[in-house]
């Protein structure tokens, strides 16, 4: 007899992918600069961690607010008894005036549109359960999240179809993927129920461009279907072009109030711009009632704590604070961003032109034994056993061209970024002088094998399956 049902044993989650075993493999031999200063650095993980100064030192100057007090009174009662799916108004409202203030106040937010959840994680599959049947589709991006195959598809039984995106453009999204990806749901009979995107991405750091973002609304309006915008990022742009959140192409192009206003929802969270993902806070934001009202609902699954709501009320009320934190915040994660590029360029690594995020999409195609994915899981291994640095390989994103990777820089010290580095070049310069000697020895082989026709087509197969 079966002991558990078929969705706990179902592998949709994804957690056998390369991007989950690369942690697992950390948390086996984790670095250490006194400890294990041989171990695994972990560099696949989208962790912010280069502010926790600022918010522990308002903690410190607003005792009241972390001791769960009101004007010198305890409020602890209250805090204990509360959970209502509504969420506490105070917290609400101070987390759309944080919103609207990293949109540059652009764009504001009313508080009765946002329904609170335990993270971007349980905000997106809330959507997932809003908005699509069972085997019903959203197109997605490629590269991609890799948690979005357990978040939108596992216990939803949601598909996600991929709009390929490539190199040859920077991976932007363009009209012709949109459609493309769209037959080819309706081939695999898909009924599609609209697009979710990252902006800024996540793996590629960097912001959608206003061009996609008025192709992506043109397209859900065309096709009378759903866009999802996670914004999860938004607060971590740290140079130009700044962020467009898709609220604000909608108020540009008189959108408000009309049928694909309320069919566009943004998805944030504290996770990534306050460094907070054990807080568990993020939101669902819709313009459609009938969304806000299920979702709020659903909300019980995954509330934010009483405790943490009123923390964070009390300091994201602080507009001094959010307003130095936001630009202190983009300052720090500038200059890492800075020093992983010049570490990897100075061991020959290029990376895909980003300006947000916690990560940089990498470019080592030029180190695959071959432009295979299979060659990718090789030197993702070698890169994680032999060089010591957790990063998570492209295929892991979904990403439809081998070698690239995700590499995150603010989960980790300045001197542990310093050490990766030397790492990966020590990694590149022995590779490289391994390559050639091999090139040497292979062209020798082949001079000799040429000798004759039969040898000739044996090195032509060998050339062949080099090339795959
Ligand atoms: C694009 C994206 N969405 C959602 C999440 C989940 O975030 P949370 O910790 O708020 O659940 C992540 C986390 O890495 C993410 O990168």
């Amino acid at each position: 007899m079966k002991m558990l049902s078929k969705k706990a044993l179902c592998n949709s989650h994804g957690q056998d992918s390369s991007y989950f075993l690369g942690w697992e493999e950390y948390e086996k031999n984790p670095y250490h600069e006194l400890r294990n200063p041989t171990g695994i650095i972990q560099m696949g993980l989208a962790e912010n961690q280069l502010s926790f100064d600022l918010l522990e030192s308002w903690f410190q100057n607003n005792p009241d607010a972390a001791g769960f007090k009101r004007d010198g009174e305890s409020i602890f009662r209250e805090l204990a008894l509360f959970q209502d799916y509504h969420g506490l108004p105070a917290f609400k409202n101070a987390l759309v005036q944080f919103m609207a203030e990293i949109r540059g106040n652009k764009v504001s937010f009313d508080a009765n549109k946002l329904v609170l959840a335990a993270g971007a994680t349980s905000a997106n599959e809330t959507l997932m359960f809003c908005l699509a049947e069972p085997a019903e589709a959203f197109l997605l991006p490629t590269p991609y999240y890799p948690g979005f195959d357990r978040d939108l598809k596992w216990r939803t039984g949601v598909e996600i179809v991929p709009i390929k995106c490539t190199s040859s453009n920077g991976f932007r999204i363009t009209e012709s993927a949109l459609e493309e990806a769209y037959q080819q749901a309706q081939k695999r009979n898909l009924k599609v129920k609209g697009v979710l995107v990252t902006n800024p991405s996540n793996p590629l750091g960097t912001t959608t461009s206003r061009h996609e973002l008025n192709l992506l609304v043109s397209f859900i309006a065309a096709k009378g279907i759903h866009l999802i915008s996670d914004e999860i990022y938004s607060g971590t742009v740290f140079s130009s072009p700044s962020f467009v959140s898709v609220m604000e192409v909608l108020i540009e192009r008189n959108l408000i109030n009309t049928e694909v206003w309320n069919r566009v929802h943004i998805v944030y969270s504290l996770s990534k711009d306050l460094g907070l993902p054990g807080f568990r806070v993020g939101a669902v934001y819709s313009n459609d009632e009938m969304v806000v009202a299920a979702a709020t609902k659903m909300s019980s699954f995954g509330l934010v704590s009483s405790q943490t709501q009123y923390l964070l009320s009390a300091m994201l009320s602080d507009k001094k604070f959010t307003r130095n934190y936001i630009s202190e915040n983009q300052k720090r994660l500038k200059q890492r961003h800075e020093m992983l590029i010049s570490g990897l360029q100075n061991a020959g690594i290029r990376c895909l032109k980003s300006n947000a995020g916690l990560f940089c999409w990498v470019d080592m195609r030029h180190l695959l034994s071959s432009q295979t994915f299979e060659a990718e899981i090789e030197l993702w291994q070698k890169i994680v056993y032999n060089v010591g640095l957790n990063i998570s390989p492209g295929s892991s994103c979904h990403c439809t061209e081998p070698g690239w990777f995700r590499v995150c820089f603010a989960n980790m010290s300045q001197e542990t970024l310093n050490l990766a580095m030397e790492r990966i070049k020590s990694f590149v310069d022995s590779t490289i002088t391994s390559n050639s000697q091999n090139h040497h020895q292979k062209n020798r082989n082949s001079r000799r094998k040429s000798l004759t026709k039969w040898v000739f087509r044996l090195s032509f197969h060998d050339r062949e399956s080099n090339e795959r």
